[in-house]
């Protein structure tokens, strides 16, 4: 049983990306919270899922104590030795702190347990966001009541195979970014984007920006040292066009085509879905950029499954691809990834 947690407002979107994924499968809400199900993970692309608890057993834990032995049962001679791992553990029941105060106890008890008897596992826990490497493995524990949940362990290389579903923000939330002096909100996304892919737009790299203006996308890359195509039919914010770094084509970001390959190709341009899958699939296979961010945004709620091109498409002309209805999106979904 896997379990897929969404933003609540998607998780019947959710629920139709996996009957598509899985047709054979039978999917159903648990609580509210997510959607569970017996799919095959290897390969599986869900826009709409934040995070997946894979293989997640549910559990029932009387006290503080009784939690912080379920979650010792899961991972003591079970996770490699001297590996790392992360620990998530969230409650998703009732409103405020109440929840979140439990799990604390249960952490600080957890924390209590492994200084006395498992000094090797506490030595390897991780406190930190940091993107899954092969060696990383991922337990899970989510409470649906203060005596009621679902626990889940990934173990290493599998947190890092499954990683397009397997997020290592906790319960697949990533705090939004925050920056005043950038010309609009937008660039939330971008962040949030680079952030889920472990890698981000570096100093000296070039990047062609489509749909840029008002620029907080350009902004972002010009800020990291690297040189921009801004595409608009508007211009950027003044500041933004006198950068040194930054050069402005008037032009269609649908006709606009970069001179050679280059680094980053972002895009947040408004346009139907099929235009930006089409933008997208088309840079892809012409080669003409090493990484991508590109946003496809719907109206209403009808055409997701346009996404499912998409992923067939896509995946095999990259080395990774993702596909994400960010934090920071609306009805919005981001595609990114590495060539
Ligand atoms: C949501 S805004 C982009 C915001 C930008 N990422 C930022 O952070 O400031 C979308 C932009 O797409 C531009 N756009 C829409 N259709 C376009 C097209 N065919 N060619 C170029 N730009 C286009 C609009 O002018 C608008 O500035």
């Amino acid at each position: 049983m896997h379990l897929f947690l969404a933003d609540p407002d998607t998780v019947p979107f959710l629920a139709d990306e996996l009957r598509r994924a899985a047709p054979e499968a039978s999917v159903h809400e648990i609580e509210g919270l997510g959607i569970a199900e017996a799919v095959n993970l290897d390969g599986l692309l869900l826009a709409f899922a934040r995070q997946t608890l894979p293989d997640a057993a549910e559990v029932q834990a009387a006290s503080i104590n009784a939690w912080a032995d379920r979650i010792i049962d899961a991972v003591a001679g079970v996770l490699p030795d001297d590996q790392p791992w992360h620990l998530h553990l969230w409650p998703q029941y009732g409103e405020g702190r109440a929840g979140l105060h439990r799990c604390e106890l249960i952490y600080a008890t957890l924390l209590e347990r492994l200084k006395k008897r498992r000094r090797h596992l506490l030595r390897a826990l991780i406190d930190s966001d940091a993107v899954f490497d092969a060696q990383t493995s991922l337990v899970q524990c989510i409470l649906t009541s203060p005596e009621t949940g679902w626990l889940s362990t990934t173990i290493a290389p599998r947190a890092f195979a499954l990683r397009s579903l397997v997020s290592s923000y906790p319960f697949g939330e990533v705090p939004l970014a925050d920056d005043k002096s950038a010309p609009s909100r937008a660039f939330t996304k971008l962040v949030e984007a680079e952030q889920r892919l472990g890698k981000r737009i570096e100093r000296g790299e070039t990047c062609v920006d489509l749909g840029a203006s008002p620029g907080s996308w350009s902004y972002v890359a010009i800020q990291r040292g690297a040189h921009v195509i801004a595409v608009d039919r508007s211009e950027l914010r003044e500041d933004l066009m006198r950068s040194p770094r930054l050069r402005f084509e008037a032009a269609d970001a649908f006709k606009y085509q970069p001179p050679q390959t280059v680094d980053w190709l972002v895009c947040d341009v408004i346009a139907a879905p099929q235009r930006s899958i089409d933008l997208l699939l088309e840079w892809l296979r012409e080669k003409r950029m090493r990484n991508f961010i590109v946003t496809i945004k719907f109206k209403g709620h009808d055409e997701y499954a346009l996404l499912e091109t998409l992923k067939r498409d896509a995946s095999p002309l990259c080395a990774e691809f993702r596909l994400t209805r960010l934090c920071a999106n609306k009805n919005e979904v981001c595609a990114f990834g590495v060539v």
